[in-house]
């Protein structure tokens, strides 16, 4: 069965992408997801905290700029440019040493700085850049319509800088994802990802103190991307790819019924190892086979065309019909 699907204007050998993540943070790693056949490899986001904490080590090191302060903007600029050369590469090495396309992320939370640190990678070779934006909600004076004009006023700023294909890996908080879809879409983004899952605090009880919640996803954490990928997926043009609780052939195979051009997986490679992916492609050519498919296209997204179904992915509500239903 052919496998092979376009995703942002690339060409994969599958739909089956690695998502960013410490999997894909270096050379090793990015090469054996290669190896075990990954339609594209998203490599680790380059943070803008974490090139400010390089900064803050570095000056912690010395107290001398302590008295220098006028240094400090020199370490400042060096440890942002060491953070950066690293990540180039990290590119280089992944785009010599494997065949996949590979995707560079970069989490970006303002239009300003960003947008350069993107032409830098499409040089040193990216196929492919993902925005992973996300910006916290937590002033009250800031508007949700001025929240959602910062994403596009980055993908407009981004789509200045590089020719490679642009998408932007969303969190699930929105109140119209479509809205914002859409104007990303208008501001250039050529596919979007649905959804990203964020670092989720807890509360231990028994020391009464705030803990790190499960970084990994469940298999029940789909239903979402997956009722906004086919709501989605015929209505605007740009390409979706499904993320979060993707942990089995079946997770997959939902999302391209439903509509989705990829998908992107994370969870289930940080448990089963990356020569899970093998796994992956070898049951989702065995669903295609046994249900007489031979490419991708005669099914992907055959569950959204139908209107009954678009209002089954809409309703929100539990109304009480019959005892059976509930
Ligand atoms: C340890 C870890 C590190 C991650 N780092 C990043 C990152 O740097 N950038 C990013 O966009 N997503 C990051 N993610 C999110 C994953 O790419 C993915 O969107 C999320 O885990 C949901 O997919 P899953 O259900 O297959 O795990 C990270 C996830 C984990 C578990």
């Amino acid at each position: 069965m052919d496998l092979s699907v376009t995703y942002m204007g690339l060409e994969l050998e599958n739909p089956i992408i690695v998502s960013s993540s410490q999997l894909t943070s270096n050379l090793n790693t990015v090469k054996k997801a290669a190896e075990h056949g990954a339609g594209a490899v998203v490599l680790k986001s380059l943070f803008e905290e974490q090139l400010l904490a390089d900064t803050d080590r570095l000056l912690d090191q010395d107290e001398q700029y302590f008295w220098f302060p006028e240094a400090v903007d020199f370490i400042n600029s060096h440890a942002k440019e060491q953070g950066v050369n690293e990540y180039l590469t990290l590119i280089e090495g992944s785009k010599s040493q494997t065949s996949v396309p590979i995707i560079g992320s970069i989490n970006c939370n303002t239009p300003h700085e960003w947008p350069r640190f993107a032409s830098a990678l499409e040089d040193a070779g990216i196929d492919g850049l993902e925005l992973n934006i996300s910006i916290s909600p937590f002033d009250p004076e800031l508007t949700s319509q001025e929240i959602e004009d910062r994403y596009v006023e980055i993908v407009t700023e981004v789509k200045k800088y590089v020719q490679v294909p642009v998408a932007v890996k969303l969190g699930p908080m929105f109140t119209n994802p479509y809205r914002l879809v859409q104007q990303l879409e208008r501001a250039g983004a050529d596919a979007v990802v649905l959804f990203n899952r964020f670092f989720q605090p807890d509360i231990d009880i028994e020391k009464e103190r705030i803990v790190r919640g499960s970084k990994f996803s469940s298999p029940e954490e789909m239903t979402e991307p997956l009722r906004w990928v086919s709501l989605l997926s015929n209505r605007v043009s740009c390409d979706l790819a499904g993320n979060t609780g993707i942990h089995t052939a079946e997770g997959v195979v939902k999302h391209l019924l439903a509509g989705a051009d990829a998908v992107q997986v994370c969870t289930t490679l940080y448990k089963n190892g990356l020569d899970y992916l093998e796994t992956l492609i070898s049951d989702l050519a065995s669903w295609g086979q046994e249900q007489h498919y031979s490419s991708i296209g005669q099914f992907q997204g055959k569950l959204s065309r139908d209107s009954e179904n678009q209002a089954a992915f809409e309703r929100v509500q539990y109304m009480k019909k019959t005892l059976a239903e509930v």
